[in-house]
């Protein structure tokens, strides 16, 4: 363990007050907070500052206007643009200008349904400036989702693109919000519309309103001001998966949020100002609000926005070459996109090829790294690969190797040790730590550290939840053990959460949509093992008598699921079975199902109702020879 590690560890477990008002110093404060933690106000309390500034602003007073902030990189365009700070700017302070004509404000909601282009990151930051709260949805929800988003949000205005570029595909987006505000109970008063080359979307007025248009008519107008919010005030609300079909809308605040990334970019990542930093997600994730967008400009350092797919766009280099091409310091992926690169060039004969510039680190997250990926790349790339683990609650790592505090140590399997700021232990049903080396729940000791969630929007109970299992500590919802040497290995989860390439999806919220389809008797939605998305969803559908036949029956569930959660849920297996391995008492035992998907010795548990099984397992036999 580094000198460094063990102190930072230490210091901000036994004096976080000290630890976090030190590095509450890495931000600039229109009122410098008087103390760091407070237990009505959270973190940074009495302090106020406004986000984008620190994100732009100060870097130009400093001299480093000029400096690179964002390189879009698209190869599905065929476009590389770079932004210098000063530039960036200009556009941000140009799109502020826009949603100030449309009304925004301090508080008001924005959602952002926008692909991979310059642009979404100028409106994030725009509205951060305003002190607007933001809410970017992933492009690849369905209207359904993007509707209940709005309505839990209910936001002043929305703002879109005429389409993505999904690989090869070009996705029109227009069709999609206009058929997410027919369901909202609470559309937005406008859509404000950025039209691509590509597609020309059609705007309906007065309520669509032209992005180039709008971005014309108040050229000249000066740039508004950066507002200063509250430390606790809210930055943006994210939605991700929870175990309902209702997405939580996690909340991130303005204070805690900046001293927490600024600190994660210097002491977990090593970059600083002048250093380039590539996170390969997309800003509708949560690695894409923080790594993406926020860190990397908060810290003065340029920061990489890629449009496109590991492979494909327009072949497995494309990681190779963006990263030698724009001297890229540390890369982060998620260990899906290593292995999609990996199947289709095994020797790693592009990353021979294109060189790997300046690159010193890459780091994984978003499911759990498996030991060959991590093998397979530490081999072909020389470099060390950090597993580390966080979630969309936490807004930034919980679990790494500090090897910017010069902690070396990785093995594996793990995602590394406790990063500075967060008190780990692993519980068993009992509340009490289970014995080192033994599985149990993966807990934080609360208050968490500054930058994870306080609230969640509109649902402040939910978020109580989190915390209602074991007092006193915050259930992340993940297994796994700490073994002799203090490595923190995270399993897989403890509900219906389960990651599919890299996006976390409710299993139970499939089986929602599936139940209700007509003709479906029973269903169960489990995550099986996948070679390359890590876990993929399976159905499986008890039909009601006299429904159609078996494969249309699991046609239309799949459609169904598409059509209501949205293309990312990957769910492309539907089994119909005669009925559900259950046990006695009535529970579906989707463990079971697990198995028999993963091809894993079968052993039947001794409460299951006999019954139901032979049937079952003849079913899923069939269906899959
Ligand atoms: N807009 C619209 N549709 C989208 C989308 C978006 N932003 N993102 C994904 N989709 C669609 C895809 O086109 C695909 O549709 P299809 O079923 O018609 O082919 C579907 O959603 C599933 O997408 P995905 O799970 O991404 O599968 P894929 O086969 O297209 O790509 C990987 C597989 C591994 C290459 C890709 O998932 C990947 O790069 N994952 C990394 C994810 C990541 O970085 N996560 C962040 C955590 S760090
Ligand atoms: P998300 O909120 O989308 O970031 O997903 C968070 C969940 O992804 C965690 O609770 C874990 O289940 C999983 N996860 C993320 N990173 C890792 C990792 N490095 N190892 C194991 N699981 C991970």
């Amino acid at each position: 363990m580094s000198e460094a590690y063990a102190r930072a560890l230490r210091d901000s477990i036994e004096d976080p007050e000290a630890f976090w008002r030190q590095a509450a110093a890495a931000i600039d404060w229109v009122t410098p907070p008087s103390r760091a933690w407070d237990d009505q106000g959270g973190w940074f309390a009495g302090g106020a500052l406004n986000t984008c500034f620190n994100a732009l602003d100060r870097h130009v007073l400093a001299g480093r206007g000029d400096a690179i902030a964002l390189i879009y990189d698209s190869p599905v365009t065929g476009t590389i643009r770079r932004f210098s700070f000063a530039e960036m700017l200009d556009e941000v302070g140009r799109v502020a200008a826009m949603l100030v004509r449309l009304g925004v404000g301090k508080g008001d909601r924005v959602v952002i349904y926008m692909p991979m282009i310059p642009e979404t990151v100028f409106a994030m930051l725009a509205c951060a400036r305003l002190g607007a709260i933001h809410s970017v949805v992933f492009g690849g929800f369905a209207p359904l989702e993007l509707a209940k988003r709005i309505d839990d949000a209910r936001p002043k205005l929305l703002l879109t693109a005429s389409c993505g570029i999904e690989g090869a595909r070009t996705i029109a987006y227009k069709p999609m919000v206009d058929e997410a505000l027919v369901f909202a109970e609470h559309p937005p008063e406008h859509v404000l519309l950025f039209q691509r080359d590509r597609v020309t979307a059609d705007l309906h007025g007065p309520r669509d309103i032209d992005w180039a248009v709008l971005r014309e008519a108040v050229a000249g107008e000066a740039v508004p001001e950066c507002v200063a919010v509250a430390a606790d005030d809210p930055l943006y609300i994210l939605y991700t998966s929870g175990t309902t079909g209702t997405p939580k809308g996690v909340v991130r605040d303005n204070g805690g949020h900046a001293v927490a990334l600024a600190w994660s970019m210097a002491n977990i990542y090593g970059i600083g100002a002048g250093d380039v930093f590539w996170a390969a997600s997309d800003v509708g994730w949560v690695v894409g609000h923080s790594y993406i967008v926020y860190a990397p400009l908060i810290v003065g350092a340029t920061s990489v926005l890629f449009e496109g797919k590991p492979v494909g766009t327009p072949d497995a280099g494309t990681f190779w070459r963006t990263i030698a091409r724009h001297g890229v310091k540390t890369f982060f992926t998620a260990p899906t996109a290593i292995r999609a690169v990996r199947k289709e060039d095994p020797d790693a004969t592009f990353l021979a090829a294109e060189g790997l510039g300046g690159l010193q680190a890459i780091f994984l997250a978003g499911e759990r790294a498996d030991p060959d990926t991590i093998g397979w790349l530490e081999e072909k790339s020389g470099l060390p690969v950090i597993d580390h683990w966080w979630q969309t609650e936490l807004g930034w790592p919980a679990i790494a190797s500090c090897v910017a505090l010069g902690d070396s140590r990785r093995k594996r399997g793990s995602a590394g040790f406790p990063v500075p700021g967060f008190a780990f232990a692993v519980l068993g049903e009992d509340g009490q730590p289970v014995p080192t080396g033994e599985s149990g729940a993966v807990v934080i000791r609360a208050p968490l550290a500054p930058g994870a969630f306080r609230t969640l929007w509109n649902n402040h109970a939910g978020w109580e939840k989190n915390f209602a299992t074991f007092p006193g500590w915050y259930e992340t919802g993940d297994a796994g053990f700490i073994d002799a040497e203090g490595f923190v290995h995270v399993m897989g989860r403890t509900d219906d959460i389960i990651n599919v390439a890299g996006h976390r999806l409710s299993t139970g919220q499939m089986e929602q949509i599936v139940a209700a389809q007509d003709g479906v008797a029973e269903c169960a939605v489990i995550g099986a093992d996948d070679a390359i998305k890590g876990m993929v969803p399976i159905a499986f559908v008890v039909p009601r008598a006299g429904y159609e036949s078996d494969s249309a029956m699991a046609t239309r569930v799949i459609a169904a699921v598409r059509h209501e959660l949205g293309a990312v849920a990957a769910l492309k297996t539907a089994h119909v079975v005669p009925a559900l391995p259950k046990t006695r008492s009535g529970k579906t035992l989707r463990n079971l199902l697990r198995t028999i998907c993963n091809g894993d010795e079968l052993v039947t548990p001794p409460t299951i109702e006999d019954a139901a099984v032979p049937g079952m397992i003849a079913a899923v036999v069939h269906v899959e020879s």
